[in-house]
């Protein structure tokens, strides 16, 4: 029997479509988590200590500048307890050792209860996704930086 079309053509071409969808879809569902994660560590509250100077400037701080980690710390009966710089905590951590992390008990006036409760999707995936995809944005700006990202 006679194919209707030639398949040593068809076959390669098939395969370069499908392997281009997935990886567009892979593309939008990593933009959509990017912009969750932004949304999330926005409206979260994380700049509010874990970025310099966020409360004084009315959350002007370029995404390029966030997350860095404060000198300024709190004191109480807890000691003395500084913002990390989240940038570094999430580069070195997979999902599964950040989850763990960021549901440990903190000292305050860290709000890990708010980790504790935010789902999985959105504390380890989308949180992390956003962050790291800032970080290696600022990573190409081509002023040298001071702070350690
Ligand atoms: C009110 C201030 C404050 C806010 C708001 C805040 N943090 Fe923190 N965070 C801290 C302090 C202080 C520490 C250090 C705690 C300690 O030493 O036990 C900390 C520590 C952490 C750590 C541990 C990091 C490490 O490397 O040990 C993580 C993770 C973290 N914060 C994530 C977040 C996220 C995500 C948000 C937003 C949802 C957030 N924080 C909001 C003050 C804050």
């Amino acid at each position: 029997m006679k194919h209707p079309f030639n398949l040593h053509i068809l076959l390669p071409s098939l395969l370069i479509a499908t392997a281009g969808t997935a990886y567009a879809a892979d593309a939008a569902t990593s933009q959509q988590m990017v912009e969750r994660g932004r949304y999330l560590v926005t409206v979260s509250g994380c700049n509010d200590c874990h970025t310099p100077n966020y409360p004084e400037s009315g959350g002007k701080i370029p995404e390029s500048d966030r997350l860095t980690g404060n000198s300024v710390g709190f004191q109480g009966p807890w000691g003395t307890s500084y913002p990390a710089n989240l940038r570094l905590t999430m580069k070195n951590l997979n999902e599964q050792q950040w989850l763990q992390r960021a549901r440990l008990p903190l000292r305050p006036p860290m709000p890990w209860f708010s980790l504790r409760d935010m789902t999985d999707d959105d504390c380890a995936r989308s949180m992390p996704t956003s962050v790291n995809s800032a970080r290696k944005a600022s990573l190409r700006l081509p002023t040298p930086r001071r702070v350690r990202r």
